[in-house]
């Protein structure tokens, strides 16, 4: 009964498979990266990251003997960046201890920094043939469907249910493709929403098309919380030069660098918060001409809102005490630092506001 499941979707891949870099080789070090790329962005977008990074890093070792800014700087744009700096300490790990080969087993792999279950089977399976199973969203969605599961995809019996269907599904013979082909027939097939069941290889077996409710599948439990966040960006330039700062707390874009930060009080009308800022160093709101607000800028992550607004000075001299941690580089030296996709967007939107001569 399951067999005819695996050779359909195996076939499947073997006729509709995207030709991606990282599938002409077996090398664990590119289907590494590649996974790891592939949980921050789609496949489309993940390429261009992918080529970027192996031109950068071609092999373990150059990963390894990097600045970690370097990385960031690689990573910049696609979020979550704590995924970077685990990718850079795990290829050191990797070159110390097994002399730059990744190992073999699915908990060996498991015990390495940013490499859970997902990505130890996509390496163990893809890369070594081991026969793991794996589920990701779209695998989850695919068997969902096939088998009118409604256990929430985001509980531990959901998990537990699609492991087990996935490990039962799985052939000996070619664990690495059958996982990439439920993943890639997911993503191209068996889509979100609304997919064109007509030709689907698998509609006579389906028990959600039977039943009609393929839009309804996969059930999730809990809408996720988001927290909003205000982040007021002090916009300093003077001489042709700008103040940034290394972020060095824990939190989201560690070590990225963006700009000093006016403190909230919360709920202060800007102006206020700008006049009272200014008024601490000496400077007159209105004394000075050249210095204006922002239009809130929104930058939505999965767990939080960002609402930025950037609070520009432009002058002559310098009358900002520069805090520990703060810099000034020359204007032209900012495209040397990885900043947050928030900031890098709003200075491809106003590069005008990002220039001396507004002096
Ligand atoms: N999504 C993440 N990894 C994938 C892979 N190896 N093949 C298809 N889709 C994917």
């Amino acid at each position: 009964m399951n067999m005819p499941v695996t050779e359909i979707l195996l076939k499947w891949y073997d006729i509709h498979k995207r030709d991606l870099p990282w599938r002409k080789s077996r090398e664990p070090y590119y289907i590494w990266v590649s996974e790891i790329i592939l949980q921050q962005t789609r496949v489309l977008q993940g390429m261009d990251y992918y080529n970027r990074f192996i031109e950068t890093f071609p092999d373990i070792f150059s990963l390894a003997g990097a600045p970690v800014e370097k990385v960031l700087k690689v990573w910049e744009g696609l979020g979550y960046y704590s995924r970077a700096r685990n990718m850079h300490e795990t290829a050191q790990k990797v070159v110390e201890i097994f002399g730059g080969k990744f190992p073999h087993q699915y908990d060996e792999l498991l015990k390495l920094k940013g490499i859970g279950p997902y990505t130890a089977a996509a390496i163990a399976s893809i890369a070594y043939q081991q026969p793991v199973p794996l589920v990701d969203g779209n695998v989850y969605r695919v068997f969902s469907r096939l088998f009118g599961i409604d256990i929430p995809s985001d509980t531990a019996k959901g998990k537990k249910k699609m492991i087990h269907i996935a490990t039962t599904l799985l052939p000996a013979g070619r664990p690495g493709d059958f996982n990439q082909a439920v993943m890639e027939f997911g993503a191209l097939q068996c889509v979100p929403g609304k997919p064109d069941c007509s030709r689907c290889p698998l509609r006579k077996m389906c028990l959600a098309k039977k039943q009609d409710r393929v839009e309804e599948l996969p059930v999730k439990d809990k809408e996720t919380k988001i927290i909003t966040r205000y982040i007021h960006y002090l916009v300093w330039i003077s001489n042709g030069e700008i103040i940034l700062k290394q972020r060095k707390e824990k939190d989201i874009w560690y070590k990225l660098y963006d700009f000093p930060e006016i403190p909230d009080k919360k709920g202060i009308e800007p102006r206020k918060l700008f006049r009272g800022f200014l008024g601490k160093h000496g400077i007159s709101y209105d004394q000075h001409a050249k210095m204006f607000i922002s239009e809130p800028v929104l930058h939505q992550l999965t767990h939080r809102h960002i609402i930025a607004r950037f609070y520009h000075v432009y002058n002559k001299k310098w009358h900002f005490d520069m805090d520990e941690g703060n810099f000034r580089v020359p204007m032209d030296h900012m495209k040397n630092y990885a900043f947050p996709r928030l900031i890098t967007a709003y200075m491809e939107k106003f590069p005008e506001r990002f220039q001396s001569d507004n002096e």
